[in-house]
């Protein structure tokens, strides 16, 4: 059996161009070295006040390179419960700030790389042992707003589901006619300042609203049914709109109460082949959330990001009360893969759905999207069309969709979001 002989920690950039932490983890038998596994750690624009909290990249790098490498040389690099039980008690916080949840997961998500090299599997296989399994869902932001693009449009993401699409690839094929679509109608408008953090269009327009006609366009564009082949789906991020009980769409010029901003999202599910909205209340606004899934949740998703910050704990209340019927994983926002995986099965017991998710700051790393695969997650949201950090995970995908063949079950689209 492999154990963990060393770790190291270095400081490497990510994709907003900040400084992160990798950490590098050597396993073997006895002293000699038989394989190692790296992870980077990502890290949001848009944070919930609840999410574990990272700190400085420097001071993470001497984390690994003092008291974790310390405290987890010897272990068995298979036993990753015991491995993130360890960085826990080692951290002894409730924010996980001592270590520095950016430390804690880099450190946990290597040692499950450095196993799966040890084993020679790919990482998904750690994870699904003799499990049939699928490729997740994307979800592929077309338009980025929010703290991604300096407020141009109020709502953080509008991203597409290719809820027809008969396999992964196929809905990255679709993915790619409608991502130059809507950057094609951008361009002939004179409406594209850039493209945001996570690689979606930067746009210039008159109102949210907008972004959905435009979406709508560009898939039609596309040669491809809006609703039939391809969805629409929302992150509003509401905890960055949320100032003084109310919430500002600055591009319109205007405050919603919870009441009004219920009342436009259900419009725009009965105007808008809508499936899915991410945040759409404040972190604090748990009636509201309540409310909208009353009302929203036998239609569509309704997923809690910041409202859940992958903390079991929180979404067991949510849980409880009605709030959300979808949870979004950020092994990041936790700080251990044993806490994430803890967060998916506590959703997939009380029949809530779940999506695996990448942070607006990422970097070549693919591991989260052998989470999803190897745990079954249906559904994976790691940003735009375009960016290396964002490519490198879609691909990821494509090569695990070749590797099962005809050993992998049927891809979940039109199960999910049956039209
Ligand atoms: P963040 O945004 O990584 O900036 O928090 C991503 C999201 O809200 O889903
Ligand atoms: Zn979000």
């Amino acid at each position: 059996m492999a154990k963990i002989i060393d770790v190291k920690g270095r400081r490497v950039w990510d994709s907003r161009g900040r400084a992160t932490v990798e950490a590098e983890v050597i396993v073997g038998r006895g002293t000699t070295p038989l394989a190692s596994g790296r992870a980077i750690a990502p890290s949001g624009a848009s944070t919930g006040s609840g999410e574990a909290k990272s700190i400085d990249a420097a001071k993470a790098v001497q984390s690994l390179n003092g008291r974790i490498r310390d405290a987890l040389r010897a272990l068995p690099v298979s036993d990753q419960e015991t491995i993130d039980r360890r960085l826990i008690e080692l951290d002894g916080t409730p924010d996980k700030g001592r270590l520095g949840a950016n430390a804690m997961v880099a450190a946990s998500l290597a040692c499950a790389q450095a196993d799966a090299a040890s084993r020679k599997i790919p990482l998904w296989k750690k994870f699904a042992g003799e499990r049939r399994v699928a490729l997740p869902v994307p979800q592929i932001q077309i338009f980025g707003g929010g703290a991604h693009a300096r407020g141009r449009v109020d709502l953080q993401d509008f991203m597409i589901v290719c809820i027809g699409a008969g396999s992964f690839a196929e809905a990255l094929d679709w993915t790619a006619q409608v991502y130059a679509a809507a950057g094609a109608r951008l361009a002939k408008r004179n409406a594209l300042a850039g493209v945001a953090d996570e690689g979606g269009y930067w746009p210039v327009f008159k109102s949210n609203e907008e972004a959905l006609t435009e979406l709508v366009g560009a898939i039609s564009d596309a040669r491809l049914e809006p609703g039939v082949d391809v969805a629409i789906a929302l992150d509003v991020a509401a905890t960055q709109l949320y100032r003084g009980g109310s919430y500002h769409l600055d591009l319109e010029n205007r405050a919603l109460s919870a009441g009004q901003l219920h009342a436009m999202l259900m419009r725009w599910i009965e105007r808008y082949p809508i499936v899915s909205i991410e945040d759409p209340f404040a972190e604090t606004d748990a009636a509201a959330m309540q409310a909208f899934t009353r009302d929203a949740g036998q239609k569509i998703q309704v997923v809690g990001d910041d409202f859940f910050v992958t903390q079991v704990e929180k979404l067991k209340i949510g849980i409880n009360s009605g709030a959300c019927n979808c949870v979004l994983l950020k092994p990041n926002q936790v700080g251990t893969v044993t806490e994430t995986l803890q967060c998916w099965e506590a959703a997939r017991a009380a029949g809530y759905r779940a999506i695996v998710s990448a942070r607006s700051g990422e970097s070549e790393d693919t591991s989260i999207v052998h989470l999803a695969v190897g745990w079954g997650v249906p559904q994976l949201k790691v940003g735009s069309f375009s960016r290396s950090e964002r490519m490198a995970k879609w691909n990821e995908g494509l090569r695990i969709e070749e590797a099962l063949g005809a050993k992998a079950l049927p891809f979940p689209a039109r199960k999910l979001f049956k039209p």
